[in-house]
């Protein structure tokens, strides 16, 4: 029989694969830390919870690309250069314009950031120091183009970005368009809302080896630009079983009507084997800090009937969840589950919820990107091959 050598390993071989790669190492690192016995989640060593009640998102990515908290002048620095690359070519709004007006948000997302390529000459170099800068573009562009998938969707005006808000703030301004004057300490942005975005970008800026993390590695690993690789991570979050899951949770929430309705609703489902969106994680066998930040952030914004009655949902079918699995199989409350509840009482629609995930995971996406490529090797794993090893090839008339 034929051989191969992989490392150590011969191949043919016997092996036990851990599916969907689980206890697999990628590389060794130093931006995030997911602890997910315990429960917790830190950055570069900064707890999730510390990070969700000092800090913003524009201090949060500095420290995840490039190890340390920023000194005033480092910050003002890179908000600067975050600020400047805020816009996007009209031909990026013309593409999404011209697209099937229910192609999903996600899509629309990872084809606009593709494109965005063609008009970044520096990203095709592929460098340690140019991919850097091309990274601050991304994590700058992506909150614009998400900005005005949103507007385009409901048939509103794309709104230009402006200078003199914070990233979250320009966000919150270019997706609602709202100024209110008689509020200039916030320079007309609503204070609330650009507050729990911020805490938002700042909770899913990055978490471990995600699927979309380890799909933007892969992409990279190729030396394939920046661009491309962060429309494979949009690509890989859109999914229900990862980003995905916040908008699914609304959905259920909806379906499920009242909390008098939960218990028997849940048993259904269970009968059905149905994984229930917003619990569970391949790393977390206890609660998910970022839920609980959330949860409490509902708390605080849930001020209309309509959102008080989904939280109630929602906290009845944790507990229902929790004594039917918590203990039993690990089974919590994941990031996803009461985050679409906060952006619904904001006033954000729904297809919005999982763009807001990738505008800020990017942070996440292109500092690991970043961390792995002075050591840069292709990954190229192999799967164990169970098929025949010899077989003759029947011309078609034979078959
Ligand atoms: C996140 C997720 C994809 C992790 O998947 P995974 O690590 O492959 O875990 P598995 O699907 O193997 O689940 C392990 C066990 O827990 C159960 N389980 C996992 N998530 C569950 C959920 N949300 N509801 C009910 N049971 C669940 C599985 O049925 C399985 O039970 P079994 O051992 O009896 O077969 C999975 O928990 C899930 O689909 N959750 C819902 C979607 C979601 O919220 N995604 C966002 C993640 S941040």
């Amino acid at each position: 029989m034929e051989r191969d050598f992989v490392g150590k390993k011969e191949f043919p071989i016997k092996c036990e694969i851990g599916r969907g790669l689980e206890g697999a190492i990628v590389n060794n690192t130093q931006i995030g830390y997911v602890n997910g016995k315990e429960g917790r989640l830190c950055y570069r060593g900064i707890s999730i919870e510390d990070l969700a009640k000092y800090s913003s998102f524009e201090e949060t990515a500095y420290l995840l690309l490039f190890g340390k908290l920023p000194k005033r002048d480092e910050l003002n620095g890179f908000k600067e250069k975050l600020k400047v690359s805020r816009s996007i070519p009209q031909g990026i709004v013309e593409m999404i314009k011209i697209l099937p007006k229910d192609t999903h948000s996600m899509n629309l997302l990872m084809s606009a950031v593709a494109a965005l390529a063609g008009y970044d000459k520096e990203s095709q170099k592929v460098t340690l120091e140019s991919e850097k800068e091309v990274a601050i573009r991304i994590i700058s562009k992506i909150a614009t183009v998400t900005a005005a998938i949103s507007r385009i969707k409901k048939g509103k005006e794309v709104i230009e970005p402006r200078e003199d808000l914070s990233h979250a703030e320009n966000l919150v301004y270019m997706i609602t368009g709202e100024v209110d004057e008689s509020r200039p300490s916030l320079r007309g942005v609503d204070e609330e809302i650009s507050k729990a975005i911020d805490m938002a970008l700042i909770l899913h800026a990055d978490h471990g080896m995600s699927g979309s993390t380890f799909t933007c590695m892969v992409i990279h690993a190729s030396l394939s630009d920046f661009y491309a690789t962060i429309a494979g991570g949009i690509g890989s979050l859109k999914g229900p079983l990862h980003g995905g899951a916040n908008e699914r949770v609304i959905k259920m929430l909806q379906e499920i009507g009242t909390p008098s309705n939960v218990e028997e609703w849940y048993g259904r489902e269970r009968k059905l084997h149905h994984k229930i969106p917003g619990f569970g994680h391949r790393i977390y066998h206890a609660h998910d800090p970022r839920a609980r930040i959330f949860k409490e952030y509902c708390h605080r914004v849930a001020t209309t009937e309509e959102i008080k009655n989904l939280l109630a949902i929602a906290e009845r079918l944790e507990e229902v969840e929790i004594r039917e699995l918590g203990e039993k199989k690990g089974i919590f409350p994941n990031v996803d589950f009461y985050s679409g509840i906060v952006y619904k009482a904001l006033g954000l629609e729904t297809s919005l919820f999982t763009p807001l995930f990738a505008v800020s995971r990017v942070a996440g996406w292109t500092a690991r990107v970043l961390e792995y490529m002075p050591e840069n090797r292709i990954f190229r794993p192999r799967a164990e091959y169970y098929g025949p090893l010899k077989q003759e090839y029947i011309p078609m008339e034979k078959r």
